[in-house]
């Protein structure tokens, strides 16, 4: 008999880090350095549990939370959430505006339903090489082709940003190229920040050849570990104080890094017609996201506590990060170049050319029996025939694992590196 799956449904591949994460529950001694998790430990459980007791204390507030919303969320939510990143980005206000934001069933709901209204099958999305591997599921489940651009350790490679743009346009792809997707904050997975002259400058690009191509090219800037930031250094602005970005900036927040993964509320801002287009698919989807959950954020934000939220969760990424760094420099060999981050919850870790860390590997595989897991960086590179995908790195996290954890983990992937570098 015939499959009754849809052309989607027997398409869409497995995710590459569910395998992964198989792995880590079968073994109970691994020390998972893998997966993108935030830290139990500072996991706001007090801060929530404070908060949802206020507005379950009485039925005046108690009701409307737990009721349905509406489609683009909670209005206090979107004005707190405009008003949030107008902070961020000093005061700002050129395209933050709160009917312009969605909110979201985490970002990941955000980038899904906005490749939803932007792509049809056999559209080119332009990427980072690396990116986060989870977006490269969605194009891949979508039949949408990705075109990687080069990431230097200050973010993208804006002449090779130009080269792929040309190339596209003499090979008459250009009008299928829809958006150019950056994750410009302590890059997952590289760790690596885009500077605003780059945003800017890849901005002007896009722009340049969207006569060629017919329509909008945008710029969609996913800005998921933007407040995890634990160096000293100044806050990037966001591509939405550009000039153009009322109409060609589309930017993914959310609210589960800084604050708490389980709670999974995220926003997108967008421009027309993208936002009504967005919103409609969103009212298909699930019409509203967890009202709860947003009355909850709501909450803390407005009272405080989030931001407070947010210092202790930087102060224990700061600490594990340097915890990692400090046993990296003494079980890793010194040939292994390390991307070093200011935030987020990754280091990058480069073997030399020609030494593979891949899936297959021998250094996955000893990694694995000597009880300790990263995320092989080829899963990070999207299919595109153009370049062969490098191998020879590695995402290590300090998110999840504690600083024992971590020590002992990366002794046990240094004495790996020892055998095989
Ligand atoms: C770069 C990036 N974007 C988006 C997300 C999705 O996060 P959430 O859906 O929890 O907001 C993640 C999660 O790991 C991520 O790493």
């Amino acid at each position: 008999m015939k499959t009754a799956l849809s052309a989607l449904g027997q398409r869409t591949a497995p995710p590459p880090i569910s395998w992964l994460m198989k792995t880590a529950l079968a073994r109970p001694r691994l020390i998972s350095l893998a997966a993108g998790f935030t830290d139990n430990a500072t996991l706001p459980v007090g801060i929530s549990r404070q908060v949802l007791n206020g507005i379950l204390c009485s039925p005046k507030t108690g009701q409307p939370a737990l009721q349905y919303g509406t489609t683009a969320g909670e209005e206090k939510l979107r004005q707190l959430t405009a008003t949030h990143l107008q902070k961020l980005d000093g005061g700002h206000d050129r395209a933050h505006t709160p009917e312009r934001v969605i909110i979201t069933g985490g970002s990941q709901q955000f980038l899904y339903m906005t490749l939803e209204a932007l792509c049809d099958e056999g559209d080119v999305v332009l990427v980072e090489d690396p990116t986060y591997f989870v977006f490269l599921s969605i194009l891949q489940s979508r039949n949408l082709k990705a075109r990687g651009v080069k990431l230097e350790r200050d973010g993208l490679d804006l002449a090779h940003l130009e080269t792929v743009l040309e190339r596209l346009n003499k090979s008459g792809k250009l009008r299928r190229v829809k958006a150019l997707y950056l994750v410009t904050y302590f890059q997952n997975p590289t760790g690596v920040t885009t500077s605003l002259a780059k945003k800017h400058a890849a901005l002007k690009l896009l722009k340049k050849y969207e006569q060629a191509a017919g329509h909008p090219i945008y710029l969609l800037e996913d800005a998921a570990y933007r407040e995890l930031r634990f160096d000293h250094g100044a806050d990037v602005a966001t591509a939405l104080t550009l000039p153009s970005a009322k109409e060609r900036v589309i930017y993914a927040g959310t609210y589960s890094k800084p604050f708490a993964t389980g709670v999974r509320v995220g926003f997108g801002i967008l421009p027309e017609p993208l936002f009504t287009a967005v919103l409609r698919i969103k009212g298909n989807h699930d019409f509203g996201t967890a009202n709860l959950l947003q009355h909850l954020l709501a909450r803390a934000l407005a009272s405080g506590l989030y931001n407070g939220q947010v210092a202790k969760a930087r102060n224990n990424y700061a600490r594990k990060a340097a915890v990692m760094k400090r046993a990296m420099t003494e079980h890793f060999t010194a040939n292994v170049d390390i991307w070093e981050s200011g935030g987020g919850l990754y280091f990058w870790a480069r073997l030399p050319k020609g030494i593979s860390a891949g899936v297959n590997s021998k250094i996955f595989q000893a990694a694995l029996k000597g009880d300790v897991l990263y995320v092989p960086g080829e899963l990070c590179y999207a299919d595109d025939s153009s370049r062969a995908k490098p191998d020879n790195e590695m995402r290590i996290s300090f998110g999840s694992a504690s600083e024992e954890n971590i020590r002992e983990g990366i002794r046990r992937l240094g004495a790996v590196l020892r055998r095989f570098v």
